[in-house]
């Protein structure tokens, strides 16, 4: 009988210090604690502030002011310091007051006795009661986590558990000096079909509202994401059994916490290890406009501005109203022009806003916007829809039926939301189903006056179905070639039809951005596959089946560090390439944006570069074609939802002719700031070419600067230049970026630094190869010492363009290796 031995051992030192644990019939007593196994949670009997009163709870080892993070008896304190807990057999931690009486119950559901159970203080915080030999993924049979108490820690979730119909959320203090429930709570709210969003109550009433949850975080709220990372993340789970929220706390050597204090206040502090000390993040509600729905329905209100509150576009303050809002004396916002839910109605976009309530939205997760507006646009009580979602590339659709209550302008962390106006109220263009309505609107003008409603109507249904037949003819003919000629590869051929309708008839709202060979385009097929079109210039000069063979060729090109061609759309002028789409856009959309660049740390920054040199040495080298980019750039590095780089644009190069020449092509190659010195000059490129881009590239991501238009008050070197100077003064490390503060490792700086100057040597053979890039990034071997880069400012004032045209086509048949594998 092991443990009554422990128990009598316990008792004669006074306290468990050393154990994280209570065993079944052990005794805890007021002046003992348990101490989790990591020294920052301790479990024990204490009296808040200046209250006499003995509670049970759990509170952060060693901090000055003593934080109870958890609290068992809140309701019934004891009054001296008789109290004792226990773990019975039957899984429940009792508490007894000196007349042996219970007065606080874990109500564990076990069933059976078991003598191998243990109460654990985890390092988490959490006391659990759990069978004493489970030790990884255990069910727990009870946890304070399921009963929080004002304080939020990492790992809890707030939320529901529609299966035990269990809600955890928090509930102040009344006082610093009583634990028992105070007015205020913090509420996600959890309902099936509902959106998620957080409700600060007082009692009933809401206080404020936090959110809705954007994907990542909670806009206007506590975004532990932005100012922790990488501490901290957030995240939501809503799924069949539970919606909850929950964050982790990833640092050794801080953590975060929040506190629903007793005067409603959610404080977000920081806990710093080893020597612990409170470190105050936030406070809020602060604002007017944090106050619930201050602006009544239909209302804004705006924090920046000297009067706080005004009313949506398309909606005024009607003084006759009678409605008025009796904490402010506002009267309500009312349409300008009522609906009448007529043709013309649409959508104004509203951007940086905070949604309004989502009690009385509809949410579906896998509607597109463009869905969303279909839909809402079908049904005369909808009155307005977003995506909920931040993150690109997410779908989500938000439909309001009623009133819009609590909207905000929120400069910095808002979303787009689009309000139903009537239409002389829309201010314009903006969506496809306006571009429809702007097309009918010219029929209209132009042969209203002879025709009827019916009319019209007859018109405009003959003029779409005949406009979908032609597409079904050239698309049938189009895949009988395709058919015919490449049945074995891979990539498909897709109708113009079906593109134009995935992108929204290559929207401007679509629009990605402009690569090298033509504008980019996001779409989503009608399978609801996000995609991405590369629309090509029509210059190209190309023959049909010289370009789908091109594109058979480049189709093969397969690897995790290049981005995915899908297929290819070809009809008329038109030449597109379909690939498969990168929700975190390009490299440079990070690099090179102050408020983006934080989010790539060292660690990422560094697996980024890897990437780029294996998908490069596979261009080179390991795949059939050998195919050099000479475009490489931070625009034409795609991320993918992991921080995966990919590379994009490669092979394009291979698309058009060689030899074509400058006047009649509008092809473009390269970048300036990229381009290698033999390459801008002479016109000469190779695979040493794209190691010279890379060069310029790794530097770029070390320093989060651009080469081209790089500035520094003692002189006037690019990038490149600026670098040497500092790899010359033994001071590499200067040059990392300073949005990373202290925390890369300097080894792999130097190292980057190292292989970045190998790479943008002046000299072609003074630059290592692919595959020896990618073994000097490994760590492999010794590095020579880089000599003078060429850091030559190569640009003509006159062009103002970033890209250079074609340069001589001298290239055929010069040395220097030539694409091959035709
Ligand atoms: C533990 O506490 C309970 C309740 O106060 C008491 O009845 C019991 O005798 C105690 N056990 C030991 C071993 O002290
Ligand atoms: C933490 O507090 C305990 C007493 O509660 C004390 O014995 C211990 O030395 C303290 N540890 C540190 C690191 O201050
Ligand atoms: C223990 O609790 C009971 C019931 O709540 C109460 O009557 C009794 O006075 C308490 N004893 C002590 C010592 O606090
Ligand atoms: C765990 O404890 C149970 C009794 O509660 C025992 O039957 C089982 O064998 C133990 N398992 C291990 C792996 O020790
Ligand atoms: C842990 O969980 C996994 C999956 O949930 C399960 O397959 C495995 O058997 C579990 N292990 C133990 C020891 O219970
Ligand atoms: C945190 O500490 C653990 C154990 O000491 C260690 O394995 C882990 O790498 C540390 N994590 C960080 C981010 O320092
Ligand atoms: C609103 O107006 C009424 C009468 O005009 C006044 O009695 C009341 O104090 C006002 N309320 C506020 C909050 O200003
Ligand atoms: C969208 O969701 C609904 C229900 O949630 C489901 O029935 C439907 O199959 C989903 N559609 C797609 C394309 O995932
Ligand atoms: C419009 O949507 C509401 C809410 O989902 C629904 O109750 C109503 O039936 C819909 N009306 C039409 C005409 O579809």
């Amino acid at each position: 009988m092991v443990l009554p031995y422990i128990t009598f051992l316990c008792l004669m030192l006074t306290t468990c210090r050393s154990l994280d644990t209570i065993s079944v019939h052990q005794n805890v007593s007021d002046g003992e604690t348990v101490v989790s196994g990591n020294a920052r949670f301790e479990l024990g009997f204490f009296s808040p502030g200046n209250s006499k009163n003995r509670y049970l709870g759990i509170w952060f080892m060693n901090t000055t002011s003593q934080t109870a993070a958890w609290v068992a008896n809140r309701e019934t304190p004891l009054l001296d310091k008789s109290g004792v807990v226990t773990l019975d057999n039957q899984g429940n931690l009792a508490l007894f007051n000196g007349s042996g009486k219970v007065i606080w119950s874990s109500i564990s559901s076990t069933s059976g006795t078991n003598i191998n159970l243990v109460a654990q203080l985890l390092d988490t915080g959490n006391l659990v009661i759990k069978t004493g030999n489970l030790t990884d993924n255990e069910t727990f049979i009870w946890q304070s986590f399921d009963y929080p108490g004002d304080t939020y820690l990492p790992g809890m979730k707030l939320g529901k558990n529609f299966i035990t119909g269990r809600e955890t959320y928090l509930t102040s203090w009344m006082s610093a000096d009583d634990p028992s429930l105070g007015e205020y709570t913090l509420r996600v709210s959890a309902v099936k079909g509902k959106y998620q969003q957080v409700y600060l109550r007082r009692s009933s009433a809401i206080e404020t509202r936090i959110g809705p949850y954007n994907g990542i975080s909670f806009a206007g709220g506590a975004n532990y994401a932005s100012y922790t990372k990488p501490v901290s993340v957030s995240y939501m789970v809503a799924n069949q059994n539970e919606i909850y929220l929950a964050y982790t706390s990833n640092s050794n050597t801080s953590t975060l916490i929040s506190i629903l204090t007793s005067g409603g206040k959610i404080d977000i502090l920081q806990l710093k290890f080893p020597n612990p000390e409170w470190i105050p993040i936030s406070t809020s509600p602060v604002h007017y406009c944090d106050n619930y729905g201050v602006c009544g329905p239909y209302g804004s209100c705006n924090s920046a501005t000297s009067v706080n509150c005004g009313c949506l576009k398309g909606f005024e303050r009607k003084t006759t109203s009678e409605e008025t809002n009796p904490d402010n004396n506002i009267s309500v916002c009312r349409r300008s022009i009522a609906l009448d839910c007529g043709l013309g109605e649409g959508f104004q976009k509203f951007s940086s806003m905070k949604l309004p309530d989502t009690e009385n939205a509809v949410f579906s997760s896998n509607m597109s916007l463009i869905d969303c507006e279909v839909a809402c646009k079908s049904n005369c009580s909808c009155t307005a829809y977003a995506n909920p979602n931040i993150t690109p590339g997410e779908d989500g659709c938000l439909l309001w039926f009623g009133d819009l209550i609590d909207v905000q302008v929120f400069p910095q962390n808002g979303q787009d939301l689009y309000v139903r106006l009537a239409a002389s109220e829309l201010s314009d263009h903006y969506s496809i189903s306006h571009k429809k309505r702007r097309v009918v609107m010219k029929v209209t003008l132009s042969i209203a006056a002879v025709l009827t409603l019916s009319g019209l109507v007859l018109a405009f249904y003959i003029r779409v179905k005949r406009k979908k037949r032609s597409d079904a003819n050239q698309e049938g003919r189009l895949e009988k070639t395709h058919d015919k000629v490449y049945k074995s590869a891979e990539v498909q051929l897709f109708s113009l039809y079906k593109i134009s309708r995935a992108t929204n008839d290559f929207s401007i709202d679509n629009k990605l951005g402009e690569g090298g060979f033509g504008p980019v385009y996001k779409g989503v097929l009608d399978e609801g596959q996000v995609i991405a079109v590369k629309r090509l210039s029509k210059s190209s000069g190309q023959g049909l089946v010289e370009f789908e063979n091109e594109v058979i060729c480049i189709a093969k090109l397969q690897h995790r560090n290049l981005v995915k061609l899908l297929g290819y759309c070809i009809q008329g002028d038109e030449k597109m390439l379909i690939y498969e789409y990168m929700p975190n856009k390009s490299l440079d959309s990070f690099l090179y944006d102050e408020s983006r660049k934080s989010l790539l740390d060292w660690p990422q920054r560094y697996h980024i570069i890897h990437g780029i040199a294996r998908g490069l040495l596979y261009l080179h080298q390991d795949s059939r074609l050998k195919v050099v980019h000479r475009d490489l750039k931070a625009g034409n590095i795609l991320l993918d939802h992991q921080m995966y780089p990919k590379i994009s644009d490669f092979g394009l190069a291979r698309m058009f002719k060689e030899d074509e020449n400058e006047a009649k092509t509008k092809r473009v190659v390269g970048t300036l700031g990229y381009i290698s010195p033999e390459y801008a000059i002479h016109g000469l490129y190779s695979m040493k070419s794209d190691i010279f881009s890379f060069g310029v590239l790794v530097l770029e991501i070390v320093s989060g600067k651009k080469n081209r238009g790089f500035v520094h008050e003692d002189h006037d070197d690019n990038l490149l230049g600026h670098t040497w100077r500092l790899y010359k003064e033994g001071r590499s490390l200067d040059l990392v970026d300073e949005c990373l503060h202290t925390s890369y490792s300097a080894c792999e700086v130097m190292r980057s630094v190292h292989v970045g100057l190998l790479c943008v040597q002046h000299r072609v053979e003074d630059r290592p190869n692919t595959q020896t890039v990618v073994a000097m990034l490994a760590g492999e071997g010794s590095l020579v010492s880089p000599k003078k880069p060429a850091f030559f400012v190569q640009e003509s004032e006159t062009n103002s363009c970033s890209v250079l045209p074609l340069l001589p086509s001298s290239v055929n048949g010069v040395t220097l290796t030539q694409v091959d594998g035709r």
